[in-house]
């Protein structure tokens, strides 16, 4: 029997448009108590711009515990296009010294997924790709992991592949899915969507835990701001959904990954199961 160990996962604090209250009372959760890590799941910042990493620099050097953070679609540079394909990554780099890119806990290997890419054959750039190198790095990351440690992969974007209509989110998220499932990780913690889910996908690897937080920006999609907390003991995970509002955890949590991160202009807004099966690709537009 191992001790429980305490994870928090926040997501999406868009530095430049963050929400100031709900960062001070998630900086107080961490002060009282003190997790084992903290794990980001990207989009730090709201358009790459220095004074946004600068303020991310501030706050996650005053946090105390572990921190990681991937690499979101928002924190490459976005008026700047020459950069974006140059050298996409420069801005992030500032923070990197602050950070754990990958993380030993006991008994936990916190191992991370890029999902982001600084351009793609189709619009908008922010939707997910797990290159074939990007998951043979992770994938190598958790081979390395020593016997009877279990694994968390981090990454931005949910993985599900399809929406009900076709629409492609995550380029070659099923492959990476099955992948990761055949690995027997205990969950992939990803953002982007600014809602939180706990769900498990059925893949042709086996069950695939995939474990989404919300936002501690302004940019809310349909519930407020709130991060995950995290307990892993020998049972596996258990998740609570924290949040200002004392909204019960299942209420926060939606039903199926969502096509975007912004609320839906209609309110029966399809969203996609988590194993959705490929159709063809719709026309680039
Ligand atoms: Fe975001």
């Amino acid at each position: 029997m191992t001790a429980p160990l305490t994870l928090f996962h926040f997501s999406d604090i868009h530095f430049g448009l963050e929400d100031r209250v709900a960062l001070a009372w998630a900086e107080r959760c961490v002060a009282a108590e003190s997790p084992a890590a903290i794990c980001i799941t990207g989009d730090l910042t709201m358009r790459a711009r220095h004074r946004e990493f600068r303020a991310a620099c501030e706050w996650i050097s005053a946090l105390g515990p572990p921190v990681t953070v991937e690499v979101g679609n928002h924190d490459m540079p976005y008026f700047n296009l020459i950069e974006r394909f140059t050298d996409p990554y420069r801005r992030f780099r500032a923070i990197e010294s602050l950070l754990e890119r990958r993380l030993d806990l006991p008994g936990v290997a916190i191992v991370p997924l890029k999902t982001v890419t600084r351009a793609q054959w189709r619009f908008p750039w922010s939707n997910g790709w797990v290159t074939k190198e990007a998951l043979a790095e992770t994938l190598a990351a958790i081979d390395a992991v020593p016997a009877g440690e279990r694994v968390i992969v981090t990454a931005l974007h949910p993985l599900t592949e399809r929406s009900p209509r076709g629409k492609r989110l995550t380029i070659d998220g099923t492959r990476a899915m099955e992948a990761l499932a055949r690995r027997g990780i205990l969950a992939i913690l990803t953002g982007h969507v600014h809602d939180a889910f706990d769900l498990t996908a059925e893949t042709p690897g086996g069950p695939l835990r995939m474990i989404g937080a919300g936002t501690l920006s302004k940019r809310v999609r349909s519930t407020p701001p709130s991060f995950n907390e995290l307990t892993i003991d020998d049972d596996g995970i258990r998740v609570r959904v924290r949040n200002l509002e004392h909204v019960p955890t299942p209420a926060m949590q939606i039903a199926a990954v969502p096509a975007n991160a912004l609320p839906p202009r209609e309110p029966d807004e399809p969203v996609a199961p988590v194993g959705a099966v490929p159709a063809e690709d719709p026309p680039v537009h």
